[in-house]
């Protein structure tokens, strides 16, 4: 059996169409979407990460501001400049990439994104109302996860998904939205014993670990639904310098029944999401202050 793709890629071509059309009706009242996205430090992955986030703002008619800040940025003057973008008119949405370096309190840096422009869903007045039905905004990574199995009308309810990894981003959240949905959930960590007892009763797998082919075809139950939310680059043999997911492609892609490739997979959705929720914060702002 040859798992069915689930293509990240697809999908966001087809929400960005209508990303495009609601930026430009914003856009000619007068309230053209605006997104600030901020990176601290070096980190190669995250700079790659946000420059494709400045470029779909770009490509979509969406204003967008970059801020580029050296390691020794300090905390101070990072919340200084969250809170000149609280009260810009022109940003709707306000991101922090993550990692920070180590010297800032990324919770104090989350905590003081307004948060009706937590367009991350970070901020804990949005994860809170997550847990309990309403957030704000959904982070985005998840939100995309759950909008790939819309796509395939996928059995949410009552399927038990297993969820690796559980971290704020990605493990903690995507079992929210799973559970609201009407699955039954299994969190794992690190220090889960017997990994494979767990994902083998998977009818729904998401992978988000950072770890290289983790789990592999004998992990996954036959005909389950995977979702690999891992990018890492490949540092030794053929494959060297490529991407590659938490998940083993070639062995879970003859198991699974849906799989999603790495690169083109969750990656492109999860910026998809960030425009989806930067557009509904400006509908809101929008809604809010009618110009006259
Ligand atoms: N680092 C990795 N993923 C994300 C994300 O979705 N948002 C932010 N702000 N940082 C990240």
């Amino acid at each position: 059996m040859s798992a069915q793709l689930l293509d990240g890629r697809i999908l966001s071509t087809h929400i960005r169409k209508q990303i495009s059309q609601q930026a430009a009706t914003l856009s000619a009242q007068g309230h053209q979407p605006g997104l600030a996205v901020i990176l601290v430090g070096e980190n190669p992955a995250s700079q790659v990460y946000v420059r494709n986030k400045i470029k779909a703002c770009q490509e979509h008619g969406l204003y967008s501001v970059y801020d580029v800040y050296p390691d020794n940025f300090t905390q101070t003057d990072l919340l200084a400049r969250i809170t000149a973008l609280n009260a810009d008119p022109r940003i709707h949405g306000i991101l922090v990439q993550l990692p920070l370096p180590a010297h800032i309190d990324s919770h104090r840096v989350l905590e003081a994104i307004a948060p009706h422009k937590d367009v991350d869903g970070f901020h804990i007045a949005n994860a809170g109302a997550l847990m309990t039905g309403a957030p704000l905004f959904r982070p985005c990574t998840p939100y995309g996860c759950m909008k790939m199995l819309e796509s395939i009308d996928a059995p949410v309810r009552g399927a038990h998904a297993v969820i690796v990894g559980a971290s704020n981003i990605v493990g903690k959240p995507m079992a929210m939205l799973l559970l609201q949905a009407g699955a039954t959930i299994t969190i794992c960590n690190s220090k889960t014993r017997d990994l494979a007892s767990h994902t083998r009763s998977a009818d729904i797998l998401v992978v988000a670990t950072g770890r290289p082919r983790m789990i592999t075809g004998d992990m996954v139950k036959p005909g389950a639904i995977v979702i690999d939310v891992g990018i890492n680059r490949i540092t030794e043999g053929e494959n060297k310098g490529k991407l590659c997911g938490d998940v083993d492609f070639d062995s879970v892609r003859n198991v699974a029944g849906w799989i999603t490739p790495v690169p083109g997979g969750v990656g492109p959705m999860t910026i998809t999401m960030l425009l989806v929720n930067t557009i509904e914060a400006a509908q809101r702002a929008c809604t809010a202050t009618p110009q006259t």
